[in-house]
């Protein structure tokens, strides 16, 4: 069994939230998948959105650019969920102001058999910066979470390259109720090209969130560098360019309880969950 805060999964990789996780139909299918140790939805807010314009998706070479701008049904579409999801359940949650974030987790805490994956790190709405770089707000944020769920929760982090902000970061965490957290998300705002130098997506000028193989060792450096400062007092999972087996086992010498797989999920279906047990697909 591998754990990843109060939760115990059977097998220990599973989907990166935002991939195949959006609609009834995607969940149940990770749900249906026997080497899919868990269930984690698209990131929700209190109102359904359409999300940013498109293309907002562009792989190259096995990696990928998104701005989706989070496309989702409204959190409550995702609650209602729980009950075809028979694995551990995780509910990525990222509000759009602060106010909305404590009116979906004061309702949440009538569902303990949800998890929350609390999304500090999406780099994709305009006009709005990473709650996970801004530490001080980050702190005040989790209080106030705090107030209104009486319940432990999970982080999605942003990647930290700075040994300075693991410090700041891992004594946050250590004073909050945070039973997991989730590295890494997207390397946020790089800029990709087309074969025709026009920006591979449409929304903010081009710039997205980059996952793939090339993001690979800053996420292995966050899960090691955290668990160095955390042990075995917070669960790490690990996302960040996972293509196989070995991949895996990487995050797990590195300090991870758990992976998720988000670019290769996307690129490949849900074939990946058995192969990655194994070895590479063709
Ligand atoms: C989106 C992208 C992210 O990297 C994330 O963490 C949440 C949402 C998006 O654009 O929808």
């Amino acid at each position: 069994m591998f754990r990843v805060g109060r939760v115990f999964l059977k097998k220990k990789i599973y989907n990166a939230s935002g991939v195949l996780s959006a609609t009834k139909n995607e969940l149940v299918s990770l749900n249906d998948n026997e080497w899919c140790g868990a269930v984690v939805s698209k990131s929700c807010t209190l109102e359904p959105r359409e999300g940013n314009p498109h293309p907002r998706y562009y792989s190259f070479n096995g990696n990928s650019i998104n701005s989706s701008g989070l496309p989702n049904l409204g959190y409550e579409y995702y609650r209602d969920l729980r009950h075809y999801i028979h694995k551990p359940y995780f509910m990525s949650v990222a509000g759009l102001t602060i106010q909305d974030n404590l009116t979906i987790f004061k309702d949440l805490n009538s569902y303990p058999e949800i998890n929350i994956e609390f999304n500090v790190s999406c780099p994709n709405i305009p006009g709005k910066s990473q709650l996970g770089y801004d530490f001080k707000e980050l702190n005040k944020t989790l209080n106030m979470i705090e107030e209104v769920y009486k319940l432990g929760y999970g982080l999605k982090l942003p990647p930290y390259f700075d040994p300075h902000h693991w410090d700041m970061v891992s004594n946050i965490l250590l004073k909050h109720n945070i039973e997991f957290i989730v590295c890494i998300n997207s390397l946020g705002n790089g800029l990709v090209y087309d074969k025709n130098l026009r920006t591979a997506i449409k929304p903010k000028n081009g710039l997205g969130g980059i996952g793939g193989p090339s993001i690979k060792p800053f996420g292995l450096s966050n899960v090691r560098e955290f668990y160095r400062r955390l042990g075995n007092k917070i669960s790490i999972v690990g996302c960040g360019g996972i293509t196989s087996s070995e991949d895996v086992r990487e995050y797990i010498h590195s300090g991870a309880s758990a992976c998720q797989v988000g670019t290769y999920l996307y690129e490949h279906g849900l074939q990946v969950f058995k192969a990655l047990n194994f070895s590479r697909l063709n």
